[in-house]
């Protein structure tokens, strides 16, 4: 007899996998709930995992490790995937592994379990982190093992006496620290416009205040260590500013996004903080970073993104891209001011020490420092080549 380490969430898929993974191999389980700042109860958790059969049940709060080694290099990547998602779940799932991990190698467990199913990203994220961590390990999926619909879980749970709060939700939901995903239900419908029983953390515009409300991020070379003036550790901000800004209904994103193994698959986002935090520090970078950093690292934090969405945190490109991103960091420094309004974040003003703004360049009063005169001579140059080819080829 085995012992399994199971990454247990709490709901039914990984609650049925204690069972299912008992009688299937007569492993022992032992469950491990990490704490990334999802909404739960975790006593009820850990008592959902015993009734269902766990030997023993870690809960690990893992949610400054999550905001410092995860989402922190995810603002200064600027990272969306495919534009769009700010990552939260798929910036979890090796911090997840990681604790599972270390838990495994404490108990001398040889398999790894995890709750996803084969048709998504989570199952490659998750692992490619066992195997990179823990080669020795078996890593596996009961959910992706079995062929149980829904209704076949519940009556297996239900058989089993195991208390669990089905929520009657349509909705599949994932939800950290840096934002909550909502996919399946009527969500599958592409042309449906989301209903707003999806959304939790966000107000509909309808509903959001009817005046606008700014908030100031301040910035120390990349890192966001003050919300409207008062410093706060990254957890506590990000945790106030989704707050703040879900109330005023921002960060709800509709992306037709492309699954790592090929599937189209229509997914929702809510992700106030990440929205307002992205948005601002993309801001700041533009005014106290070359145009040619600005531009190179567009595509840097492009690629960083990818290879976080498609499952290769261990992959060493990430190493390497990661110590370019931060060299870019020194000086990103300085405030960024939002306007918060019904479904919309404006960015209305920013300032920086390191700012390479300048307004005696820029004006068009007769402050101005700039030589307009050597325009004429840096026009004749610029456009040189340009200039002979269509001498040579016509237009
Ligand atoms: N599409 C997102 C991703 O792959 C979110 C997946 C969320 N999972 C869920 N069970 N709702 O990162």
């Amino acid at each position: 007899m085995g012992k399994t380490v199971l990454a247990y969430s709490g709901g039914l898929d990984t609650t049925a996998s204690i069972g299912w993974i008992k009688e299937k191999y007569g492993d022992d389980v032992i469950t491990v709930t990490v704490d990334v700042g999802q909404q739960e109860d975790f006593k009820e958790i850990e008592e959902r995992a015993y009734s269902a059969g766990s030997l023993k049940h870690y809960i690990i709060d893992a949610k400054e490790e999550f905001a410092k080694n995860f989402i922190l290099m995810s603002i200064k990547a600027n990272g969306l995937y495919e534009k769009k998602y700010p990552l939260a779940t798929a910036l979890a799932r090796p911090l997840i592994v990681m604790k599972a991990v270390e838990v495994a190698k404490k108990e001398q467990a040889s398999s790894i379990a995890h709750g996803s199913t084969g048709k998504g990203n989570d199952q490659v994220r998750f692992e490619i982190t066992i195997k990179a961590l823990y080669p020795q390990a078996n890593a596996y999926s009961p959910v992706r093992e079995w062929n149980m619909n829904r209704e076949e879980e519940l009556e297996y749970v239900k058989k089993k006496g195991i208390p669990i709060k089905v929520s009657k939700s349509e909705f599949s939901i994932d939800e950290n620290l840096w934002g909550r995903s909502i996919e399946s239900g009527r969500l599958e419908d592409p042309w449906t416009e989301p209903p707003e029983e999806a959304f939790a953390w966000t107000s509909s515009q309808k509903s959001a205040p009817d005046s606008p409300e700014y908030v100031e991020i301040e910035f120390e070379h990349g890192v966001p260590v003050a919300l409207n003036g008062k410093r706060e550790d990254l957890v506590s901000l990000i945790k106030n500013l989704n707050l703040i800004a879900g109330k005023h209904g921002v960060g709800r994103v509709d992306h037709l996004e492309d699954r790592v193994v090929g599937i189209k698959s229509r997914e929702v986002y809510e992700c106030p903080a990440a929205s307002v935090l992205l948005a601002a520090h993309e801001d700041l970078e533009k005014m106290t970073l070359t145009k040619s950093i600005l531009w190179f690292k567009e595509n840097v934090g492009q690629q960083w993104s990818t290879l976080v969405y498609e499952g290769l945190w261990a992959d060493p490109l990430r190493n390497s891209l990661e110590a370019f991103i931060d060299s870019t960091q020194a000086a990103v420094t300085g405030s960024v001011r939002l306007k918060l309004f019904k479904g919309q974040q404006s960015i209305v003003g920013r300032k920086s020490p390191n700012s390479l703004y300048r307004k005696q360049l820029s004006t068009y009063s007769s402050m101005s420092t700039f030589d307009q005169k050597q325009a004429v001579g840096f026009i004749n140059l610029w456009g040189l080549q340009t200039l002979v080819y269509r001498e040579v080829n016509g237009w």
